[in-house]
């Protein structure tokens, strides 16, 4: 058998690392390293070593989707069918556990390896392809009242009734006035009562405390109304979320606040696409250039992830496209009119603007979220 290059082992658990050692044998060179060693080139197997400190969940999940074509082995020292389970849907190729499995484990581990040289060449085709959950998209804009709540709202209804993807939509604004007041929704459950399951969260627990809207089927997650409940919620919470949620839907929609505290930073860090709102004006050029700056002080690089969506605009804006694109490098995502009377109208009534899939009548802010959801899907 040709010689593979090396076994990447994460996780740092020295007893169930020799455990390993002995098992692999000689075949193979084990090299210990942490997520960030890891070249998107050179890694085709990894092992992840159960460990008290990591969920091997979000591990898995992170690995997999900053190398989709590598294979992910999970070694435990003892069963665990549930977490078995899970592991397999967010991707991972194998699970042992040592040393009960030693037997099986080499011979399983040389027969992966052939495979997986076999489907090199095949797998670097598909390199765009990414296991391991859903997409995150967080609307967010430094100034506020750029329309973040309504027009993620009615984004993320939209991306549901135009799709079967599973959405949710989460809103981190921790006062009343967020999303749910565009979406007509008056839960007595909150975000809040997750913190008991955090360091446990499933699908399970999200859909319980989650309002389902009719009849689109959307999930929605609200914030606490009440300030001293809003300072229990911290940063490991937001992440753990989000990183929970990514394993049972395929996009998770947030509507985060415009102040950049730890929590709305760690939102955007998490996000795959941030949708930054922008009005023609002035000063939103400015307020962006200063989150710019904070962001990229902060450690995120927001030239990777951030696309403008220009809201309100209209006939009297002091500014157009073209002065945006010349002062600002990020690309423009969308642009959605001004509509005061058909947006006010719904709001009076305490309904959406976008409910189920065949609608007779669209507002011309839902017409234009149309028609950018459906050409992202297509
Ligand atoms: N394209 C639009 N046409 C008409 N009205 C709009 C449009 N976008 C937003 N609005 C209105 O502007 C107001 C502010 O919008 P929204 O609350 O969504 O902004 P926000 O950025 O979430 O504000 P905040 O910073 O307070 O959270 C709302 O009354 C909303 O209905
Ligand atoms: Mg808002």
């Amino acid at each position: 058998m040709k010689k593979m290059t090396d076994i990447h082992v994460l996780g740092n658990n020295k007893a169930l690392f020799s455990v390993v050692k002995t098992a692999i044998g000689d075949d193979f060179q084990l090299k210990h390293v942490v997520p960030g060693d890891l070249k998107k080139e050179t890694v085709h197997l990894i092992f992840i070593l159960k460990t008290e400190r990591e969920s091997p969940l979000d591990l898995a999940q992170y690995i997999l989707s900053e190398h989709p074509n590598a294979s992910v082995v999970f070694i435990n020292d003892s069963p665990n069918f549930e977490l078995l389970r899970d592991l397999t849907r967010v991707g991972v190729t194998d699970f042992f556990v040592l040393p009960d499995e030693e037997w099986l484990f080499s011979e399983r581990i040389k027969a992966l390896v052939e495979t997986k040289l076999i489907t090199k060449e095949k797998a670097a085709t598909t390199e765009g392809f990414k296991r391991g959950g859903g997409k995150v998209f967080t609307f967010y804009s430094g100034k506020g009242g750029t329309g973040k709540s309504l027009i993620s709202s009615t984004f993320a209804q939209t991306l549901k009734v135009e799709s079967t993807a599973k959405v949710l939509f989460i809103d981190l604004n921790m006062q009343y006035g967020g999303a749910e007041t565009f979406l007509g929704i008056d839960s007595e459950r909150s975000m809040i009562d997750l913190i008991p399951v955090i360091e446990e969260l499933n699908e399970h627990h999200i859909r319980n405390v989650s309002e389902t809207m009719e009849p689109s089927g959307l999930d929605v997650l609200v914030s606490p109304r009440d300030a001293e409940m809003a300072e229990k919620i911290d940063d490991t919470f937001i992440m753990r979320l989000i990183r929970a949620s990514k394993r049972s839907y395929d996009f998770i929609i947030i509507d985060a606040p415009s102040n950049l505290d730890v929590k709305t930073f760690t939102a955007l860090e998490e996000s795959d696409r941030i949708y930054y709102l922008m009005i023609l004006e002035t000063i939103s050029i400015r307020v962006l250039k200063g989150v710019e700056t904070l962001l990229k002080q902060l450690g995120i690089h927001p030239e990777e992830q951030l696309e403008l969506i220009v809201n309100l605009k209209g006939k009297d804006n002091e500014l157009s496209k073209k002065d945006i694109e010349r002062f600002v490098t990020y690309p423009i995502a969308y642009e959605i009119r001004r509509d005061l009377k058909g947006v006010q109208a719904h709001m009076n009534k305490g309904e959406p603007l976008r409910k189920e899939p065949q609608e007779k009548k669209l507002t011309p802010v839902a017409k234009d979220i149309q028609k950018w959801v459906r050409s992202m899907l297509k």
